[in-house]
């Protein structure tokens, strides 16, 4: 991860990427490693195809995670700083795993030139990690991950959990809503520096979200991490961090 990320937060990150590996089975998509459990011939495993979209990727924790158990990984952010920093490790990891900059949430631009290509579209498993609260129209922001979703694909979204009466997190207080804004996770324009009111989301508001995006089938929600220490640079935060899944039922 980010080489400014305090020894706090590699810890976080790490308890994530554990938490998410402990959960693929949940998550519901036919990983790359599963069938070779079932001891299906080596060739064939290599034939499988797992494709995943890390949108908002950041450094690119959610591709680490998942990269033992994907064939490919498409990283995208809107930050230019944050897809160097992805595509600085990720090549050594699996070959077909690299980022773009780019926005695929901007109304002004619902269907971005940069990523019509076939590259782009028809994955297994789209994931934003830790950056859905950042997009200001959650909808319509879930309907365009969805669409890039194969028909039976999964939408994973990762975020802080808030207490949906008060909109403050499960202490009762409310986060920083410029934290990383503020400490360079969030750079960029458009939808990016659009903020929500609330720095996270209640299950039932998730729940619903993912309903009107088309990946409401079989959803899912599960408190992965409680308390974790988000630091940097002296700022500090604690948050119960969320996984969502659904599935695309409609599409390609
Ligand atoms: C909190 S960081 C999380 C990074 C990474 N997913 C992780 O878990 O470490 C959120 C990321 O989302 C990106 N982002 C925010 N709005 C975006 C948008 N509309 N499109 C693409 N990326 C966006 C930011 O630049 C930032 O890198």
């Amino acid at each position: 991860m980010a080489s400014a990320h305090s020894n706090k937060n590699e810890k976080t990150t790490e308890l994530l990427v554990e938490e998410i590996r402990a959960r693929l089975d949940w998550i519901g998509v036919d990983f790359r490693d599963d069938k070779a459990k079932d001891g299906t011939e080596e060739g064939e495993v290599k034939e499988k195809r797992v494709r995943l979209l890390d949108y908002g990727c950041g450094g690119g924790m959610i591709s680490r995670a998942l990269a033992p158990y994907i064939t490919q990984a498409v990283g995208m952010d809107v930050s230019p700083h944050m897809v160097h920093e992805y595509n600085t490790w990720s090549g050594s990891i699996i070959p077909q795993m690299s980022a773009f900059v780019g926005n695929l949430l901007d109304p002004a631009d619902p269907s971005p030139t940069a990523f019509k290509a076939e590259e782009f579209w028809g994955f297994d498993l789209a994931v934003v990690g830790l950056g859905f609260h950042q997009i200001n129209e959650t909808v319509s922001g879930a309907t365009r991950l969805a669409e890039r979703l194969r028909t039976g694909g999964v939408l994973l979204i990762l975020d802080f959990v808030v207490d949906e009466t008060t909109g403050g997190d499960g202490d009762g207080h409310q986060h920083d809503l410029g934290f990383w804004k503020k400490y360079g996770h969030g750079s960029g324009g458009g939808a990016a520096t659009k903020r929500r009111k609330k720095r996270g989301f209640g299950e039932l508001e998730i729940k619903e979200i993912f309903e009107n995006a088309g990946v409401g089938k079989d959803f899912g929600f599960e408190v992965i991490a409680k308390g974790a220490v988000f630091e940097t640079a002296g700022h500090s935060m604690t948050a119960d961090v969320f996984m969502a899944r659904g599935t695309r039922i409609y599409g390609l």
